[in-house]
């Protein structure tokens, strides 16, 4: 009777209620003991044994069966979702500017306050009229080479330079121009300071009565902004096909050697002429720079493709961008 009775409890509660039943001071196994004590000695002592091990069955039982309940409780438990309102809330990070992105925005508000106009969605996808013909490079150009450039076909290809802008803002055929055209660039290159996609910004600027002191000024200016400080840095000769004059600028570093940082000239005539532009009155700068190089030198950071990893360990060293 008492171990059907003792498997029907499900709570606590009621396992004590069946405790006291039988073994309570009213409870039914005190009830029997006082009940033998009216019986002669001989069968009081029998009957007392008997009733003392069935009080201490019970007694085992019970204890079992609490043992048992208290678990499946804390099982319970564990298994409903327990909100805890008192826990602060999940934070979610804030993004941030990708560290070439930041330096494009750093570069463009310099030549903002130079003074040029920036024209943004350059040209990727190109033909090679502009990306190479218009733009003096003849077809024995090693740029044309298969292992610089990405063909689509015999004709189209992904720009190697952001210089192709220089003739679609020609073509706009609008005196004067003085804009920077920044944007995406491609090239079969990859090693610690190459990328297959990089970033260049394009200065041009045609106009009455531009010279080589212009392009001069110009530089000048934009790389003491950029670094924060007086540079020392100077025009080294090279060579262009867009450019007559060309120069490529390097500066001066903290162990006393020349780094590159741009290529500069000033528009070769025959490009302006293929647009009909008076070269008696009119003549052109240009200048044309990396940004990744550009991002190399400013942090001393001697890996480009750590930039590209999505690591953000590295990528949130950036984050206090001084850019904006
Ligand atoms: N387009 C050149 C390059 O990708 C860079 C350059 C050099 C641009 C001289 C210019 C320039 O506008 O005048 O290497």
């Amino acid at each position: 009777m008492f171990k059907t009775e003792c498997s029907n409890v499900k709570t606590t509660t009621e396992l004590d209620k069946l405790r006291i039943k039988y073994l309570g001071r009213k409870g039914l196994i005190p009830y029997y003991i006082k009940k033998f004590q009216s019986l002669v000695l001989i069968e009081r002592k029998y009957f007392c044994k008997k009733i003392n091990v069935v009080k201490n069955k019970i007694y085992t039982l019970i204890n079992i069966k609490k043992i048992f309940l208290e678990d499946l409780y804390t099982q319970k438990k564990k298994n409903t979702p327990y909100i805890d309102i008192s826990l602060p809330g999940r934070r979610s990070d804030i993004g941030a500017i990708h560290p070439i992105t930041g330096m494009l925005y750093y570069i463009e508000s310099i030549f903002c306050q130079l003074g040029f106009q920036i024209i943004y969605n350059g040209f990727e996808v190109e033909d090679q009229y502009h990306n190479f013909d218009a733009l003096n490079i003849p077809v024995f150009h090693p740029a044309r080479n298969m292992q610089d450039t990405f063909w689509f076909n015999a004709n189209d290809l992904l720009r190697t330079q952001t210089s192709n802008m220089q003739i679609h803002a020609l073509e706009k055929k609008k005196l004067p121009i003085k804009i920077i055209m920044p944007g995406k660039v491609y090239r079969k290159d990859y090693d610690q300071t190459h990328s297959p996609m990089f970033h260049q910004i394009e200065g041009l600027i045609i106009d009455k009565d531009i010279s080589f002191s212009n392009l001069k000024w110009i530089i000048k200016n934009f790389l003491s902004i950029f670094f924060e400080k007086k540079m020392t840095f100077r025009f080294r000769a090279s060579y262009f096909p867009f450019t007559v004059l060309s120069a490529e600028v390097d500066i001066m570093n903290h162990s006393n050697s020349w780094l590159e940082v741009l290529g500069c000239g000033m528009v070769h005539p025959n490009i302006l002429k293929q647009f009909d532009i008076d070269t008696t009155i009119y003549s052109g700068l240009a200048f044309g720079m990396g940004i990744e190089r550009m991002i190399m030198l400013y942090y001393g950071v001697n890996d480009l493709r750590a930039f590209l990893k999505n690591d953000l360990k590295f990528l949130q060293q950036f984050k206090q961008g001084r850019y904006y």
